[in-house]
């Protein structure tokens, strides 16, 4: 499986309330309203964004990733008031494992919808059929309860826990380890 045919053109992924679509420049203000607010990163690796400049630095890393067909997020569209809401997408693909991790995040306004576990629904039948995965794996760490549950209510197993898995601010931190496998997917 060739990473970059498959991702010639990262395709546009639709559910019954969101659109998953390739981000623009017209997007930075969007991603920046959401990425600044410290909640929103306090279990994630990066940092909150400080200004527009980090929130553009972002924007040029996926956009670069989408030009050279590698992995590259998605932005995250409410259909209703069609509106950038949020990211997700797959930070890892290892093809010679069939195995691929997700990633995702969304602005603290539009939590509590049910709206990860669409997208996460989403990225998984990409992640299945285009991708030809035989396993998705989701982390996060152990504090994470929200996203434990987007995991979970995506039909995810909780596998265990990585002690001081991840090294990040400046700690080690627990982490924990989800995933599903194709045959789980097919059922
Ligand atoms: C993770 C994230 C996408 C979840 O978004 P969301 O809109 O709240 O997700 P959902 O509405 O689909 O589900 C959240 C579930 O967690 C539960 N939950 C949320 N916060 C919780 C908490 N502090 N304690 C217990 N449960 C909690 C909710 O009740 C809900 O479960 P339910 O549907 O059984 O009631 C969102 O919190 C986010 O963007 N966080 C910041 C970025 C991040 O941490 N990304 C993941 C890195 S691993």
């Amino acid at each position: 499986m060739k990473i970059k045919e498959v991702l010639a053109e990262l395709p546009d992924l639709e559910t019954e309330r969101l659109l998953l679509r390739k981000m623009g420049w017209q997007d930075v203000e969007d991603i920046f309203e959401y990425a600044s607010i410290p909640a929103v990163s306090q279990y994630t690796t990066w940092e909150p964004h400080q200004s527009l400049e980090d929130s553009q630095r972002f924007l040029k890393a996926t956009i670069e990733g989408y030009n050279q067909h590698e992995i590259a997020c998605w932005g995250i569209i409410e259909k209703a008031g069609n509106k950038f809401i949020g990211a997700c997408g797959f930070a890892e693909w290892r093809p010679d494992c069939a195995r691929g991790e997700i990633g995702y995040v969304l602005s603290p306004k539009y939590w509590g919808n049910g709206y990860m576990r669409e997208a996460v629904r989403a990225m998984m039948g990409f992640g299945f059929c285009p991708m030809q995965l035989n396993r998705i794996e989701g982390r996060c760490m152990v504090e994470n309860t929200a996203s434990a549950r987007v995991m979970e209510k995506a039909g995810m197993k909780f596998e265990g826990v990585l002690r001081q898995h991840l090294f990040a601010k400046g700690i080690y931190h627990d982490v924990k380890m989800y995933s599903i496998l194709r045959q789980e997917w097919i059922k």
